[in-house]
């Protein structure tokens, strides 16, 4: 095993010294990587409430904030489609897109905004929605979806090292990253700062599913290889970082 100094490095702020020696893409004039993984054409996609038309989600965010904390229990119930748009727009949602089509600014923050975060969904119970696997398409505010099929929210609780909680949630967020986003600008560095990144998303999640009467777990414990596979990924150029199952939860327990 590595020296426990060799990993503690990536933590702490020395490679923006090593990074500002380099010629970083970016310094290069190589233009950056899209914002967003392509659809592949003829995918269904699936519009979303407009962030302006969401009518849920209104809660007071001290209360929200009050609320917080990690659900490891779920019912059975569903969640609406307008409330995973809400939950969505508030994890990923695109405020402006700029650079002509470059850039995004979005509801999280994110190092020099490169975002280099793709979203998918194992949907087991979202009213409208087949169960399947799904991607957010954050520029257009769509879904697209990658396959049909029930029980996908049960794998990834295996591929979680046996996290069975996370089956019984309504729909499974599954975040990878594309880190060459972050490595165009950052190169060394951008290990942590997409780290960094990472918590926020999760943190809106939390905030946002007490928001509408659910609530979330961050997940960071899981088999690398199962969960890249089970969403067909690369595991190089793109790989799992975060997953978080969203359901509804009894009263009792999100007031305990
Ligand atoms: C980065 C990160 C990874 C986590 N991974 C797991 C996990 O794999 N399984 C789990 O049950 N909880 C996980 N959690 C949740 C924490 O255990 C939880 O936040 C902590 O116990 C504090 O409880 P609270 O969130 O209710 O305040 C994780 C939290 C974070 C921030």
């Amino acid at each position: 095993m590595e020296s426990m100094e060799t990993y503690r490095r990536f933590l702490k702020a020395y490679w923006w010294d090593e990074r500002d020696k380099v010629d970083t893409d970016q310094k290069q004039h190589i233009p950056p990587p899209p914002p967003q993984k392509p659809c592949a054409p003829g995918t269904v996609r699936i519009d979303l409430a407009a962030p302006e038309e969401l009518t849920v989600g209104t809660m007071p965010l001290g209360e929200a904030m009050q609320r917080r904390k990690s659900h490891r229990a779920f019912t059975q119930e569903s969640l609406t489609l307008e409330e995973l748009a809400f939950l969505l727009w508030a994890t990923q949602g695109v405020r402006e897109i700029v650079a002509g089509g470059r850039g995004t600014r979005r509801i999280v923050p994110s190092a020099g905004a490169r975002h280099p975060f793709e979203t998918y969904l194992a949907v087991e119970r979202v009213a409208g929605l087949e169960p399947g696997l799904y991607r957010y398409l954050p520029m257009e505010h769509q879904l697209c979806l990658l396959h049909t099929g029930s029980g996908l929210a049960e794998k990834v609780g295996c591929a979680c090292r046996d996290q069975a909680f996370i089956g019984q949630g309504a729909v499974v967020f599954i975040w990878t990253v594309i880190p060459y986003r972050a490595e165009w600008r950052y190169l060394m560095v951008a290990p942590k700062m997409i780290a960094l990144d990472a918590g926020h998303l999760c943190q809106n999640l939390y905030l946002a599913s007490e928001a509408i009467g659910a609530g979330t777990c961050a997940v960071g414990a899981y088999r690398q290889d199962q969960m890249d596979a089970l969403l067909g990924v690369d595991g190089q150029e793109e790989f799992v970082i975060y997953i978080a199952p969203v359901g509804r939860v009894t009263v009792n327990a999100s007031a305990a």
